[in-house]
């Protein structure tokens, strides 16, 4: 195991306010993180600070082996980890989607007949390979969505911050991306609202309350059937399953300072 993501008491401000306040936390290789929080908790935020979209006002980000603090620092880390955004509309800006989703391949320095067997190939393992030829632009939110994601596999990141990605998911997508998502050996930072999705997918937890990372346990037990709980470090909700079954606690995914 090593360390891809380091955030060393970091904190973002916005108008003013500090939207994340002196967060510690680390990302490991093989661990898939959900980070939960209440709307306008900062989430989004936290994701864009570990790419440089956000520019901390003090702490330190250390990502793949390297402080980074200018823009330039993190060309490299953009390649290495690949953010899906909130909003499709702020990822595809091509007008067709086999376009959109050559883009980073092609960004990557891939030829472009290579860079688009790898966008047809990503868009076939995510079952839309019928929209190749479609406008961007006339998509479905849910297509979308998935297309979103196909440019961002695409790049065949060490890392995913996957913001959201269920947003706009049928039943059937939202079982597709599960499973792919989980036969990926790739760590993630997966924010959602959808618990049971980050139950069957999360290794670890943490949640963000206050501009602050709190540590969140990850608890598998037996009820009438097997599967993971994910509890927040809110006490108000915080609930444990310590006699029932076999209790596994994962580590705290953090440090709080
Ligand atoms: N450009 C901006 N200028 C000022 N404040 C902003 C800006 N963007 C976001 N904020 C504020 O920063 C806070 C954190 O926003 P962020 O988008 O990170 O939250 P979030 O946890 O991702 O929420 P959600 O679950 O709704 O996506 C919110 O209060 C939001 O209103
Ligand atoms: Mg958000």
């Amino acid at each position: 195991m090593s360390i891809l993501f380091e955030l060393a008491d970091v904190t973002v401000e916005r108008a003013g306010r500090p939207i994340l306040d002196r967060i510690s936390m680390t990302l490991m290789t093989g661990t898939r993180l959900a980070l939960v929080g209440a709307i306008g908790a900062g989430k989004t935020t936290l994701l864009r600070t570990l790419v440089g979209l956000e520019t901390p006002t003090s702490g330190r980000v250390v990502a793949f082996g390297r402080e980074r603090r200018v823009e330039t620092d993190f060309y490299d880390v953009r390649t290495r980890a690949g953010l899906l955004f909130q909003d499709p509309d702020d990822q595809l800006f091509s007008p067709t989607v086999i376009e959109d989703v050559a883009f980073g391949p092609l960004n990557l320095g891939l030829a472009r007949a290579t860079a688009i067997a790898r966008a047809e190939a990503t868009l076939g393992r995510l079952g839309l390979s019928h929209l190749s030829t479609r406008i961007t632009h006339h998509l479905s939110g849910g297509e979308k969505r998935l297309v979103s994601l196909a440019a961002v596999l695409a790049m065949e990141p060490q890392v995913l911050l996957l913001d959201e990605p269920t947003n706009a998911l049928d039943q059937t997508h939202l079982g597709r991306l599960t499973d792919i998502l989980t036969g990926l050996s790739v760590a993630m930072v997966i924010v959602s609202h959808d618990r049971l999705f980050l139950e069957r997918l999360a290794t670890r937890a943490v949640l963000l309350k206050d501009g602050h990372l709190t540590p969140a346990y990850l608890h598998r037990h037996v009820h009438a059937h097997d599967h993971v709980h994910v509890h927040g470090g809110d006490s108000d909700h915080e609930h444990r399953h310590d006699g029932a079954g076999h209790g596994a606690h994962a580590d705290p995914a953090i440090r709080s300072t």
